[in-house]
């Protein structure tokens, strides 16, 4: 918990330089590296006004954008840092992370990436990268659901390759252990802290039946179910989560406020009724990150504080910048074969 306390310490500081209007130059207890909140202030201003009224169309015309958006962000991230690696189409050498187990049948979103990036081409063509796109996407899904601002580091630039190993290996599965999820996030340079707040993004969107399966029939190979999955919600889940079949059935992470960013996820956990087992593994798997469940629950200002921080921090994973990798003139493919 020192860890924690330590980062709660930090939050007013971060909060006013996050929402003041300084130069990036400014000090701050923020690592925005090599990113800067104005890189397009001149090269196209209109840039953050063409992604947000997009984003804003696709939310008012599917309530579950928002939720798909926001984990496009965390699956390039998580993948050789923050680059759109994850929006490349399979081409001649490239393999697509789109085929990934993480993504496969799941990742969702691609086609309101492409309208965004089509629209900036037209108003700045050649400027604004694909990556950039989903680290602004992000944020505009989170404050249409009702969470969190935050200012957006500019100035990624796109890969001009795709680790779909990097995908299958580098991206938390819902059965991992708390152990393991804790690593793959420190592998990333995100702590505890930041891993409790980043999972609550699954306040909003769904699941498929076959991300939680194994918890309502066979958690651990003896033949029964999760014993911290509370059991009338087991119950409910299973009609429409069979044995076998209805893999891609769909159902809420958070089924008391599906479409609003809050901080009902954490009550769901303290109720046992996190929908996946990594998620509940925060309440049961150790003591730091139990307080940090409880925290978010009782109070939700320093959830979203903690949140947009953590936003930040993960949208900062090893950017391409300078002259590294380009600008994409289609998140689909790259420049030049
Ligand atoms: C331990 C880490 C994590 C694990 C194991 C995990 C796992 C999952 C799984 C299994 C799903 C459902 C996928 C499906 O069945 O189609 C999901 C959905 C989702 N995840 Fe995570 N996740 C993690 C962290 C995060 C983070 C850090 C974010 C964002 C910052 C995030 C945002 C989302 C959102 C918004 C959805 C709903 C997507 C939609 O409805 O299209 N997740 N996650
Ligand atoms: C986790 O889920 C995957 C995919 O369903 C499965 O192959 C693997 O055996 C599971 N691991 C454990 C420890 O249950
Ligand atoms: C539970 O899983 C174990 C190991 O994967 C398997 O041997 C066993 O047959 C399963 N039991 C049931 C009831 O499905």
């Amino acid at each position: 918990m020192k860890g924690a306390m330590a980062a709660l310490a930090l939050v007013p500081l971060a909060v006013a330089v996050l929402f003041s209007s300084l130069p990036s130059s400014a000090a701050s207890p923020v690592q925005w590296g090599k990113l800067d909140p104005h890189f397009y202030d001149h090269s196209c201003p209109q840039a953050q006004q063409i992604v947000a009224s997009i984003v804003g169309k696709a939310h008012y015309q599917d309530p579950r954008m928002a939720a798909s958006l926001l984990r496009l962000h965390f699956h390039d991230c998580f993948v050789k840092g923050c680059d759109a690696s994850l929006l490349l189409d399979s081409s001649g050498s490239i393999v697509s992370e789109k085929r990934s187990n993480p993504n496969r049948d799941s990742a969702r979103g691609f086609e309101v990436i492409d309208e965004i990036k089509a629209a900036l081409e037209a108003a700045c063509p050649g400027t604004v990268s694909c990556a950039d796109i989903l680290a602004l996407s992000a944020r505009d899904s989170t404050v249409m659901t009702g969470g969190p601002g935050w200012i957006v580091p500019l100035g990624r630039r796109d890969s001009r390759g795709a680790s779909v190993q990097g995908s299958n290996n580098d991206i938390p599965a819902p059965n991992n252990t708390l152990p393991t999820i804790i690593t793959k996030f420190k592998l990333q340079g995100l702590d505890i802290v930041d891993l409790v707040a980043l999972l609550g993004s699954h306040t909003i969107g769904d699941s498929r039946c076959t991300s939680f399966r194994q918890r309502l029939y066979n958690q651990t190979g003896n033949g029964l179910p999760d014993f911290t999955l509370d059991a009338s919600y087991a119950a409910a889940l299973r009609p429409r989560c069979p044995r076998s079949g209805g893999d891609q059935n769909l159902f809420f992470l958070d089924p008391v406020t599906p479409f609003k960013f809050d901080n009902q996820y954490y009550k769901n956990i303290l109720a046992n009724r996190g929908l996946l087992a990594s998620d509940e593994v925060l309440l049961t798997g150790s003591s730091a990150t139990a307080d940090l469940v409880k925290l978010y629950a009782a109070n939700q200002d320093i959830f979203f504080q903690h949140f947009a921080q953590s936003m930040v921090k993960m949208g900062n994973i090893s950017p391409l910048t300078g002259a590294d990798g380009e600008i994409r003139k289609h998140c689909r493919r790259v420049n030049h074969k």
